[in-house]
């Protein structure tokens, strides 16, 4: 079994960076979601899911969801790119109660990184939605009134994968070690005199 996958869905390319970023850092691959079957998935011990957010829903985290049972000795971790503050906690903590069941959320680790909104790149419902959120932003914030009217905002940034890629590490340094302890184990009963008959 390989030991880690990145599997991401990004409509306008924040979660596809992160992902890639990831997959970087832990010389994996990074694959969008449409490319990945149930079969692929069940290859890998490790699991890394990204979805943009999209009013209060994580973008094809039912991928994940719906084969939770199939996925239930698997390592799981979702990364989210969205426009709400990291430090909201009472969001993440709405968005997390409502994406997954308590027992899904014992099994995954949970990140939230900072997302990219460019007008111009949306679509026409998408632009309305988020032309009304803007505005409220920019009421409450009138000396970045501009950036969030022109809705051309991109925070994502490489270093925000750190926590995350830290804690990945961290896991599959300890499934190394403990392959290698196996494979002594294994040499040194090679190596012992057959006794026996
Ligand atoms: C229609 C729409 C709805 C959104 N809803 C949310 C939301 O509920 N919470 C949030 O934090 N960000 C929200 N965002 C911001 C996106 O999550 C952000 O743009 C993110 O970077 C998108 O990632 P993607 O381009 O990889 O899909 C929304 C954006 C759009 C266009």
């Amino acid at each position: 079994m390989k030991d880690v996958l990145v599997v991401y869905k990004s409509r306008y390319g924040a979660t596809e960076r992160y992902a890639k970023w990831i997959a970087e850092a832990l010389g994996c691959e990074a694959l969008p979601l449409k490319q990945v079957t149930t079969a692929v998935l069940l290859k890998y011990r490790m699991l890394i899911f990204g979805g943009g957010l999209y009013m209060g829903r994580i973008n094809g985290v039912a991928a994940l969801t719906r084969r939770f049972q199939e996925l239930k000795d698997k390592t799981l971790f979702v990364f989210t790119a969205g426009l709400t503050e990291p430090e909201d906690d009472g969001y993440y903590t709405f968005l997390y109660t409502r994406n997954f069941t308590e027992k899904m959320r014992k099994q995954i680790h949970f990140f939230a990184f900072p997302g990219a909104v460019d007008g111009q790149k949306l679509g026409r419902f998408h632009r309305w939605m988020m032309g009304m959120v803007m505005k409220e932003r920019a009421r409450k914030d009138p000396e970045n009134a501009r950036a969030y009217l022109e809705m051309k905002m991109d925070f994502t940034d490489p270093r925000y994968i750190e926590p995350l890629v830290g804690k990945a590490r961290g896991i599959l340094q300890e499934w190394d070690e403990k392959r290698r302890r196996q494979e002594e184990i294994r040499r040194q009963a090679d190596q012992e005199p057959d006794t026996e008959g």
